[in-house]
């Protein structure tokens, strides 16, 4: 018997997020492989339909990739009784393209933040319960292994009383002049959506409340380092978002999580963002892959003597914490469990209430930092 198939519309596949992760290393390895897998004997199939503002790019990707449907009118596509809508576009069109597609009664996973402003991400979160569509939002640092197995360990109660959390991230992006930036112009202009408070602080809020406890209060300076920049096309243009964002966030039950995004740090660590919780009974760092332990058994015991040289071997004193499991790309695990949810079989719990809670975050930490002051976040309902 032939899978079922569902279609679903892709729209800003030519985009970095959109054709790497999205469309190839997601549902077009999920169609390759003869669709997901619903653990009863039946598999689901997945057919893309690409959407995008360039014909020609469409048509080379869907040649590239054996996909049969591709189109520049998002309305038409929307009408083609689709499945599924996913937007991966730039921020700053995401709302108006999925409120299309609530209306037209379509199921709808999303790259985040949901939209530009709060109350347009809560309007959107609204709208898709008055409709009864099902609606996913992009959490892959969730399932990335060293989160994953960071929510391990606070599962199993290693670190006892948890008390603080030092999350790093980031990395050197070039400035586009004499090398090219890896990252799209767009991301260094706030008129365009762009900035690393609305881009990370929407990751902070989901990984903090699902793995820590959800974010109550914050403080946050955002700075521009880089006020210049150049762009694709060479031509230099005026950096008006914030390139690094450092932030206190406090979470229910009072541990205080310190988080440093940047777009303009050299890497001196082990991974591009890594986080290390300290508790009463361990502490761990988790980043993309790894994630290491430190019992309080295993504890040494260091006296501050800056006449001496370092004796001890630190980072030799910590345990690596095994996979024990089967630990796929985050990005296509986490499309699978959408679409098992879409047929009924099992909960895809990150809404676009949860997006909306990124969102908040975003607005109160670069509130905060213009009027210099903490800030509380208070909950929001429907
Ligand atoms: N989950 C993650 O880790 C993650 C990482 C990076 C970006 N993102 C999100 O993914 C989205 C896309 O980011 P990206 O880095 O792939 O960007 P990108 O610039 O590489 O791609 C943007 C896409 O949007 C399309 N687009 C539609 N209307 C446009 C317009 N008016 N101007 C410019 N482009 C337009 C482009 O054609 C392209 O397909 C953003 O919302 C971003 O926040 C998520």
């Amino acid at each position: 018997m032939s899978p079922q198939t569902l279609r679903i519309v892709m729209n800003g596949v030519t985009g970095r997020m959109g054709y790497r992760q999205h469309l190839v290393r997601s549902i077009l390895a999920i169609r390759d492989a003869g669709g997901v897998d619903l653990g009863d004997g039946r598999r689901v199939q997945v057919e893309p339909v690409l959407v995008g503002r360039n014909e020609d790019k469409l048509a080379a990707i869907a040649k590239e990739h054996q996909v049969n449907e591709w189109t520049t009118d998002l309305t038409k596509a929307l009408a083609s009784s689709p499945d599924i809508y996913f937007d991966a576009q730039v921020t700053s069109q995401r709302y108006t393209a999925i409120k299309q597609a609530i209306a037209a009664g379509i199921h709808v996973y999303t790259e985040k933040p949901t939209a530009e402003t709060l109350d347009e991400g809560i309007e959107l979160s609204r709208l898709a319960r008055d409709a009864g569509v099902q609606v996913g939002v992009v959490h892959d640092k969730l399932y990335l292994p060293g989160l994953v197995k960071l929510k391990r360990l606070v599962d199993s109660g290693f670190f006892g009383e948890i008390l603080s959390v030092r999350g790093e991230f980031g990395y050197w992006v070039f400035e586009g002049d004499w090398q090219q930036a890896q990252r799209p112009s767009w991301n260094y202009r706030a008129e365009d959506g762009g900035g690393i408070v609305v881009d990370m602080f929407c990751h902070w809020s989901y990984v903090l409340e699902n793995i820590l406890g959800r974010v109550t209060g914050v403080t946050a300076k955002a700075v521009t380092h880089i006020p210049e920049r150049a762009d694709e096309q060479g031509r230099t243009y005026k950096a008006t978002a914030d390139d690094a964002a450092y932030a206190i966030f406090e979470l229910e039950g009072g541990v205080i999580a310190q988080v440093n995004s940047s777009w303009a740090v050299r890497v001196f660590r082990d991974e591009l963002v890594e986080f290390q919780v300290d508790g009463t009974h361990g502490s761990a760092v988790a980043g993309l892959r790894n994630c290491v332990t430190q019992h309080r058994a295993n504890t040494p015991k260091p006296v501050w003597n800056p006449d001496l040289p370092v004796t001890e071997p630190f980072r030799d004193q910590w345990s690596a914490v095994p996979d024990n499991a089967d630990l796929d790309n985050g990005f296509k695990a986490q499309w699978e469990q959408f679409i098992k949810s879409v047929l009924g079989e099992g909960d895809h719990p990150y809404d676009l209430l949860a997006g909306a809670r990124g969102i908040q975050l975003a607005e109160l930490g670069l509130r905060s930092s213009a009027e210099g002051r903490r800030l509380e976040v208070p909950e929001i309902a429907l």
